[in-house]
């Protein structure tokens, strides 16, 4: 035989015996048998593989499939903190010849058995998931899929802090945390993950997978739909829900509520990524307050610190750090630090005591530890949260700026930065809980979790305030979010695209529980060399920005963002955009407290409210704040109007209430550089404070109601939400409430005042209320209780109004068609009733 075709042989042969030792994909095949423990049923299929079940409630349902029938995973959930949602009792299994069914209140759980395939209908007998065929669960080598049924209607919705379009069918995504300078507007991955999705079909999923997980929404097909991890264990949680909202609290009964921020963390915010000097924060404070231009926060980037990350002031940038700190809070301003989770190796001290206590994570071919590239400071160690002993060490050190009195952190970088896909090295890293293909997603969340814990042990009964970029599910338990380098790079006057592509952005990573975000107000990346060019874009971001709920101009570098660097137009349209925001705080702050009860984000994307109105599922230019305001920002360069898509009901303009519009339709209006198109439904109470240079510069103001009387005889309400702002008191239910009603017939308007509900928190002095109701006549009469109220000009109402709280009466504003009625808040039962 030649030589070359011996070599052939051996080449065929040794493919044809690779190919045998791969096994082919191993599906469940036939179930066999099934066994119940309490909540827990587990199937027996073919070559020892199992499916297990396991009712959280009647309507979340753990779904466990494992290759080889052990329930084993290298480490327990990250994100979910409770599993037992109510369910009471075992498991009845009817079984039939072909199927085995489990039925709870809500839904009717059917197993065929040959092959293995689940299906979830709903009580009515209405499929909502099943798997596709036999491909329930894939194992391909370790690598494990499931294939579910896609209908041709079904859209889905999730995904959290993701680019591109809201309604996730027909793309594909994934899982890993990715630092993405200026990304563009579909970039996928980027710095989060959250592997909870929802379908139209009223169920929402949460892959628990810290892996490369990756999601196609139909990309492949038209028939199936799939969620994969490259390893791990195939563990996911069904939930179902009659709506998206019920799906979300579903999905944080698993993995907790969200906690409420310190109320000025809803204020206004400056930042730049060389705010790292003294002089400087001085400087930008006074200006603000110069220009009377409302602001809460000033940061601090990276480069406020000497050597990563020993939390020292830079010396040669601040020579009273304290000092600055304290005057700044003097007048009104809490100052935000930046950390990044590495030890720089510069800073020798600092990094060999991390080294030396093992508190850096490893690197597995070498066991020493792992030394990182890293932007800016040289190489570093990266600190391995996952290790308990950390906790302490990272919460010393942390302190040390909030002794100075800094009010909390700006996290960094936790992805960690500079581990995107292609940086492969990075899968040597060991951390103290698994190598890193496993925690790399994780990583930031582990981080986040000793900021907030080791905060609340040194701050008892403080609400932390952290902003983060990388996390997991579960996030909401420790931090708030923003959505870290968009803008346009090459051009920052094209970022556009970029501004536009954050709204949808902010709406996902509002239904993946980040409720408190914001984006980089005029967007991170790009250098901004001409400010009368690039204005336009900066008021249009600013416009949209201050209705995320935590609002901060951000850049990069020495790319000065405040509002007055654009111009006397574009500074007062900002200031004014600004102090909307403030004069609608009391709104916010209410929702606020909703986010932490349901989960539903402040900002919110419209099918959480119209869920039956399909034209909901295409809008990522507009969004609702709360359920009552709707708010369609222009991103287009040179628009000067809005094409809005408004749901049912009637819906006014916000900023000229005599006009109206129908709902259920698209209308286009006009939008001026100086206008924001908001809308306001019909049937609404929006409560508002007078204009403030920071929040709670006055402890106690007057509170004024908007109110919009609803359809005849419908009664409209809004229950007011007041707490202390600042303390955790608020997990222990210490607040007070206040129930605000309206209803219309032919005859009169009636608006209740009622009595307080006091859980141990009274406001802090004695207000007046303010009833602002929008109507269409000037009223005969107005009463309260049954005493006639003096009727008096509009300037007479204000007077004196944050001293005098014995004055009632109403006025008459013709040209707003608003009757407003003065009334000391007496935390008592009030009626007023406004005779036509
Ligand atoms: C990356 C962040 O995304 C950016 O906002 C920050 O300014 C830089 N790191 C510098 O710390």
């Amino acid at each position: 035989m030649k030589k070359s075709i011996f070599y052939c042989c051996v080449i065929f042969c040794i493919m044809v015996s690779q190919a045998y030792s791969q096994k082919k994909e191993q599906y469940l095949g036939n179930c066999t048998a099934y066994s119940v423990k309490g909540n827990k049923v587990v199937f027996s299929c073919a070559n020892n593989s199992k499916i297990m079940l396991q009712l959280c409630s009647g309507e979340v349902v753990k779904i466990w499939a494992s290759a080889d029938g052990n329930f084993v995973r290298n480490n327990e959930s990250f994100a979910v903190i409770e599993e037992d949602l109510g369910w009471k009792g075992n498991v009845t299994v009817k079984e039939e010849p072909s199927t085995y069914e489990i039925f709870t209140e809500q839904l009717r759980i059917r197993v065929n058995k040959a092959p293995f395939q689940l299906q979830i209908f709903d009580k009515y007998q209405k499929l909502l998931f099943s798997d596709y065929a036999e491909k329930g669960f894939v194992n391909d080598n370790g690598k494990i899929r499931t294939n579910k049924v896609l209908r041709n209607d079904e859209q889905f919705f999730g995904l959290g802090e993701k680019s591109g379009n809201l309604n996730r069918r027909g793309s594909a995504y994934k899982m890993w945390n990715s630092d993405q300078p200026c990304y563009g507007v579909n970039e996928d991955p980027l710095y989060k993950s959250i592997p909870f999705f929802m379908s139209s079909y009223r169920y929402g999923i949460f892959f628990d997978n810290t892996y490369k997980t990756e999601f196609k929404f139909g990309s492949e097909s038209n028939d199936y739909y799939s969620f994969e991890a490259p390893a791990g264990q195939m563990v996911y949680y069904f939930m179902f829900g009659n709506d998206y909202k019920e799906i979300i609290q579903n999905y944080i009964a698993l993995t907790g509520k969200p906690i409420m921020p310190p109320k000025w963390a809803l204020g206004f915010s400056q930042c730049r990524g060389d705010y790292t000097r003294e002089d400087q924060a001085r400087e930008i404070a006074a200006e603000f307050r110069k220009r009377k231009i409302p602001c809460d926060i000033i940061y601090q980037d990276i480069g406020w610190t000497e050597g990563l990350q020993d939390f020292d002031w830079r010396k040669n940038n601040y020579n009273n750090p304290k000092g600055m700190v304290k005057d700044l809070s003097d007048m009104g301003f809490k100052m935000i630090v930046s950390q990044d989770p590495v030890i720089s190796q510069a800073n020798q001290q600092q990094w060999k005591e991390a080294d030396a206590l093992g508190h850096l994570v490893k690197d597995v071919r070498t066991g020493k530890s792992y030394d990182m590239p890293w932007p800016w400071g040289g190489n570093c160690g990266v600190v391995d949260f996952t290790k308990p002993e950390v906790a302490d060490w990272w919460g010393s050190y942390q302190q040390k700026p909030l002794n100075d009195g800094v009010r909390g952190f700006w996290t960094d970088m936790g992805e960690p930065a500079w581990s995107n896909e292609d940086a492969v090295d990075r899968l040597n890293m060991k951390h103290h809980l698994g190598m890193h293909n496993e925690i790399h997603n994780v990583y930031g969340f582990t981080w986040d979790k000793v900021v907030t814990e080791q905060f609340y042990k040194h701050n008892p009964n403080k609400r932390i305030f952290q902003m983060t970029r990388a996390a997991y599910a579960g996030l909401q338990r420790y931090t708030f979010g923003w959505s870290g380098d968009s803008g346009n790079g090459s051009n920052v006057l094209d970022g556009w695209k970029q501004m536009a592509n954050q709204i949808p952005v902010g709406l996902s990573a509002g239904m993946g529980l980040i409720p408190f975000w914001t984006c980089d107000i005029s967007g991170y990346c790009g250098d901004i060399k001409d400010y009368d060019a690039m204005a336009e874009l900066y008021v249009r971001w600013l416009q949209f920005g201050v209705f995320t709920p935590l609002s901060r101009a951000h850049h990069e570098g020495g790319n000065a963002v405040e509002p007055w660097k654009f111009g006397t137009e574009a500074e007062n349209i900002s200031r004014k955009s600004i102090e909307l925001k403030y004069k609608l705080f009391p709104y916010l702050y209410t929702y606020a407290r909703e986010a932490h009860d349901t989960g539903l984000p402040i900002m919110r994307a419209l099918l959480l409210e119209y869920p039956n109105d399909k034209e909901t599922f295409k809008l990522n230019g507009q969004f609702l704040v709360g359920k009552e305001l709707l708010v369609a920002p222009v991103v287009e360069q040179g628009a000067v109007t809005k094409d809005v898509y408004l749901p049912e009901g009637e819906w006014i303009d916000f900023n000229n209430c005599k006009t109206k519009y129908k709902g259920e339709q698209w209308i286009t209006v006009d939008a001026p550089l100086n206008t924001i198109p908001v809308f306001v439904k019909k049937g609404s109470i929006i409560p508002q404070m007078p204009v403030m240079q920071y929040i709670d510069e006055k402890k106690v103001y007057p509170v004024t109601f908007d109110i919009f009387p609803g359809n005849l005889n419908k009664e409209t309400s809004f229950t007011f939400y007041e707490d202390d702002g600042e303390s955790r008191d608020y997990e222990r239910d210490v607040f007070c409430k206040t129930k605000i009603t309206s209803k219309a017939s032919n005859e009169e308007i009636k608006i209740t005042v009622g009595e307080r509900e006091y859980k141990g928190y009274s406001p802090a002095g004695p207000r007046n209320f303010i009833l602002k109701i929008h109507a269409s006549n000037k009223p005969k009469d107005v009463f309260a209780g049954g005493e006639k109220l003096k009727n008096v000009k509009p300037h007479v109402l204000e007077k004196n109004i944050e001293a005098d709280f014995t004055k009632i009466n109403w006025s008459w504003n013709e040209a707003e068609n608003v009757i407003s009625v003065r009334i000391p808040d007496s935390g008592k039962n009030a009626v007023i009733t406004i005779k036509n």
